[in-house]
């Protein structure tokens, strides 16, 4: 999605602008662009393609000042064309980046037309400029154009907005997309998120919805909804420059991947340091709402969904309580029953989904008193609109494609199920003391499973050369087999399918042919028997099979079947370590069709619109 960076200093702002856009490039974009104001001109360089490109560009044309903001787009209204990047300028007056999504533009662009306002591009963000202009000579100051501007808009931005006639601040609203202040020696900064300013600061101020800000050189003014002006809380980030930076990987997805023993451990600690399942890891008022609730609704989208639907086994096992788990961007238009004994799990790791932040918000509106935030990004969207919180500890995630994110959430899922299996009376001390024992083991099989990399590259040369493939599982595996199809699909753009393994006759068995790979996840579960049944479906099909086996899942290799031995069965956690096959099968998949493995095409790493 699109990244915003702006700063005001004493030295030039250029290198701080680009060096930030070029750590937002994670999030997804296809243009990008720059507007300074120097020595009271605007200037502006924008580029589709690459950061790097628009960097080169503001070399050759010399650009330096001590104010300016910069954008990565990925296109909604519009194509990806320089004249529909941002930053947006209006009549040479103002500059102004945005991200998400006006509704109303339509609305507006024809009051702006009327008035005379003329339009470069097709974007919804052009309005914004126009009518912050408009309202600036009626007398209005920027801040106060910005603030009256904002309550004629409807939908969801950040914006950001430099004017000639003001050229010692900044300004910036926030309403539905991620939006904070970096402080500074003698200079501020606003970014999307705190990666962009990590290099230069990292006391941050979190901006709430409705809130707009004034940034000058040494000060920083925040405003509330009303326009009223309101104290704010700075926090130290803990986001560090090494987790943004690739070390020895080829890839930020290769890095990840490859983090997941000490991303697991870490969200794990607290629980290991203290010997038990305790609720207080869940917030304050987590003992009370963790006890009486009666049954758990989980939102989420994409990989977090899987971590969801994996965690449904779970909780309806092991803690008794029913579960449903249902995609954010689906529950939040249909007129869902809403139970108030049930709490509300959400789970992203952006903790900025607009989704998932919305189904929030709709099932909080259907009489849902209680919700809990499973979320990588402290202070984010979601876990701020959130009762409880948990945190996964995986650290920054760069790759468009999820991975360290999901195994911690799964942890994480997984220390829920056994804080509300135990109020409920149904964790005996040996069954804790098991899980806690298997938790401890789980980031050594993680690393285990790390370890099959050589065998999986070589099928991976296989799979590279194909245009399908299945990915089949059972039980709690079945979202494992969902999620394996989804990072072959998002990284290697080969179209895969995760089916449950049992479904296959169903239909998708009508698929099977020599040139379709089938992928099985296969633990050494009480469903193996079922499993190895279904295999056989596929081979008297003549599909190729490969195999992900346990140790002790007695699978043999013959023609057409390929097994790699994965770890022993890892009991309930055994999902987890499955995962790690399947993410490097889509790596090194995708590293063998020379595909755009951190940024694949269309995708952005967080979805703050629809
Ligand atoms: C996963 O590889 C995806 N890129 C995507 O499905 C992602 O999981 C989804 O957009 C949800 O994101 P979130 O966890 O940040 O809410």
């Amino acid at each position: 999605m699109c990244g915003i960076v702006g700063a005001i200093s004493d030295r030039d702002v250029v290198p701080v602008l680009i060096e930030g856009l070029k750590r937002l490039e994670y999030r997804g974009y296809d243009s990008s662009g720059i507007a300074v104001l120097s020595e009271g001109q605007m200037r502006r360089v924008r580029r589709t393609g690459r950061v790097a490109e628009m960097a080169a560009a503001a070399e050759a044309e010399d650009l330096h000042a001590g104010l300016g903001i910069g954008h990565t787009r990925w296109a909604t209204h519009g194509g990806v064309t320089e004249a529909n990047a941002h930053p947006h300028i209006s009549r040479g007056e103002l500059a102004l980046v945005h991200n998400g999504i006006i509704e109303n533009h339509e609305a507006q662009r024809e009051r702006l037309t009327a008035l005379g306002y003329g339009f470069e591009s097709q974007t919804d963000t052009e309005v914004i400029g126009h009518l912050i202009h408009h309202h600036m000579s009626q007398g209005l100051d920027l801040l106060t154009a910005l603030q009256t501007t904002t309550r004629e808009l409807t939908g969801a931005y950040a914006v950001a907005v430099v004017s000639r006639a003001q050229p010692d601040r900044m300004v910036c609203a926030r309403m539905g997309c991620p939006l904070l202040i970096g402080l500074g020696e003698g200079e501020n900064m606003i970014a999307s998120d705190v990666s962009a300013l990590v290099q230069v600061t990292r006391r941050v101020v979190f901006m709430d919805e409705g809130q707009t800000a004034l940034l000058t050189r040494d000060s920083v003014s925040l405003f509330n909804e009303q326009d009223r002006e309101i104290e704010y809380e700075v926090h130290l980030s803990d986001v560090s420059l090494a987790s943004l930076e690739l070390g020895p990987y080829r890839h930020f997805m290769q890095k990840e991947i490859h983090e997941q023993p000490s991303a697991l451990a870490d969200t794990l600690e607290a629980v290991i340091d203290a010997g038990q399942f305790c609720h207080s890891m869940f917030g304050a008022k987590a003992e009370a709402i963790l006890g009486e609730i009666e049954g758990v609704q989980i939102l989420a989208c994409g990989t977090s969904h899987y971590a969801g639907l994996t965690a449904r086994y779970w909780i309806e096992a092991i803690a008794g309580l029913p579960c449903s788990v249902e995609i954010a961007s689906e529950y939040r238009y249909r007129e869902a029953y809403a139970n108030p004994r049930h709490l509300i799990v959400t789970i992203s790791q952006s903790g900025e989904t607009l989704d998932t932040l919305e189904a929030l918000k709709y099932a909080k509106a259907l009489g849902h008193p209680h919700s809990l935030a499973i979320c990588n990004v402290p202070e984010s969207a979601i876990p701020r609109a959130s009762e409880l919180i948990l945190y996964t500890r995986a650290g920054a995630e760069i790759g468009v494609a999820s991975t360290k994110a999901f195994t911690t959430q799964l942890a994480a899922l997984f220390q829920l199920t056994c804080v509300l299996a135990k109020q409920r009376g149904r964790l005996s001390a040996s069954a804790e003391e098991e899980y806690l024992d298997q938790l401890r083991f789980l980031p050594g099989s993680v690393q285990h499973a790390l370890n099959l990399e050589p065998q999986i590259m070589a099928w991976a040369e296989h799979f590279a050369t194909k245009d399908n493939a299945l990915f089949l599982g059972r039980g709690l595996h079945y979202p494992i087999a969902m999620e394996g199809a989804l990072k072959l699909k998002e990284i290697s753009y080969i179209h895969a399918e995760g089916y449950p393994a049992g479904e296959l006759k169903h239909g998708p068995l009508a698929l099977v042919d020599s040139e379709m790979p089938v992928v099985v996840i296969a633990p050494n579960d009480s469903l193996l028997e079922k499993l190895k049944s279904n295999t056989q479906e596929v081979r008297a099909r003549g599909g190729e099979l490969f195999i992900f086996a346990d140790q002790d899942s007695c699978f043999e290799e013959s023609e057409g079947v390929h097994v790699i031995r994965t770890p022993r069965h890892a009991g309930l956690l055994s999902p987890i370590v499955h995962t790690i096959p399947v993410q490097l099968l889509a790596y090194h998949t995708a590293l063998s069709r020379g595909t755009d493995v951190d940024k694949p095409r269309n995708l952005a790493k967080a979805v703050t619109v629809e």
